[in-house]
């Protein structure tokens, strides 16, 4: 296989990655990526020794980065771009013409897009897009992983895709830090990627716990935003608190968000709900938030 390399979850593949493409001697030393975010891609280019480059994800963009605002002299530095959708935390998706501009502007400046599809199989109205539909994927790296689809967390199991060049260099590099997958995780992981009957069940259940409290923030005036897909639900917080204290405030209570702010300083005023307990502790949850909101 050319196009795909097995990984330890994609969490060290995507703390790794600026590693290898990454060009401080060629001046290609930065990385962006968008913020209120999953951290790792940032503390990945800082030790790497890039210039880290967080691009704000705006309510009204539909939570994709204004890829206008960037200007030319970023453009030519920029070594990666990292992208994430269905997105933690807002739960946005984005549409093909998106990836479709992203893969041109990664071909005109020289740089790689890396697409972090965690939770491409967590959607309950129609399955998102993914950076592998575009038919040229040069440039492309798109991260993928049992963990959330499958459940399969504990078993660190995951793939990079994408373009055949950077796959190579990823076989290159991997090797020296040690991180091949064990044989049988890996014949485990054709089992679970193999079955799509365990994910239906798993989407179903992610789609009742969110309708729980979906239905709550109907009642109580709660504004939801993005929220299309994932096991989360970005919510807006009441008018008058910051995303710390109100999180403080639920804490108070025993029900644990997480402030938007803490995510990335776009993230102030919403908050992020885990559908991650069983289906009865939310169910827990949402008549104490019943009182408390
Ligand atoms: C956006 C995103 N990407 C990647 C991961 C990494 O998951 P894993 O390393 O278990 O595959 C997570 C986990 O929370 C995540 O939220």
């Amino acid at each position: 296989a050319t196009e795909v390399i097995p990984t330890l979850g994609s969490k060290e593949a995507i703390f790794s990655f600026a590693q290898v493409v990454v060009d401080l001697e060629h001046g290609k030393d930065t990385v962006a990526f968008t913020e209120p975010g999953y951290p790792v891609y940032e503390r990945g280019a800082l030790f790497a020794g890039a210039r880290a480059l967080p691009l704000p994800l705006r309510e009204n963009d539909g939570f994709l980065p204004d890829l206008d605002a960037i200007d030319d002299e970023t453009w030519s530095r920029l070594a990666v771009l990292w992208v994430s959708y269905p997105n933690n935390p807002t739960c946005a998706t984005a549409p093909l013409r998106f990836y479709e501009r992203l893969a041109a502007l990664a071909r005109e400046h020289g740089f790689v897009v890396a697409s972090d599809e965690a939770y491409t199989e967590l959607w309950f109205e129609e399955p998102p897009t993914s950076a592998l539909q575009l038919d040229d994927r040069t440039n492309m790296a798109v991260f993928n992983t049992l963990s959330k689809r499958s459940s399969m967390t504990g078993y660190r199991s995951g793939f990079v895709a994408g373009d055949p060049a950077l796959i190579a260099a990823l076989k290159a590099f991997r090797p020296t830090v040690g991180t091949a997958p064990q044989e049988f995780v890996q014949r485990a992981s054709v089992v679970a990627w193999g079955d799509e009957a365990h994910v239906e069940r798993t989407r179903a259940l992610y789609g009742r716990k969110r309708a729980l409290f979906l239905e709550l923030c109907a009642r109580k005036g709660i504004r939801v935003a993005g929220s299309e897909a994932t096991m989360y639900l970005w919510l807006e917080v009441p008018a008058g608190e910051s995303s710390e204290a109100f999180a403080e405030r639920l804490l108070e209570h025993g029900i644990l968000v997480a402030p938007g702010s803490y995510l990335g300083a776009a993230g102030e005023g919403y908050f992020r709900v885990a559908l991650v307990p069983s289906e009865e502790e939310c169910a827990r949850a949402v008549a104490i938030l019943e009182d408390v909101l």
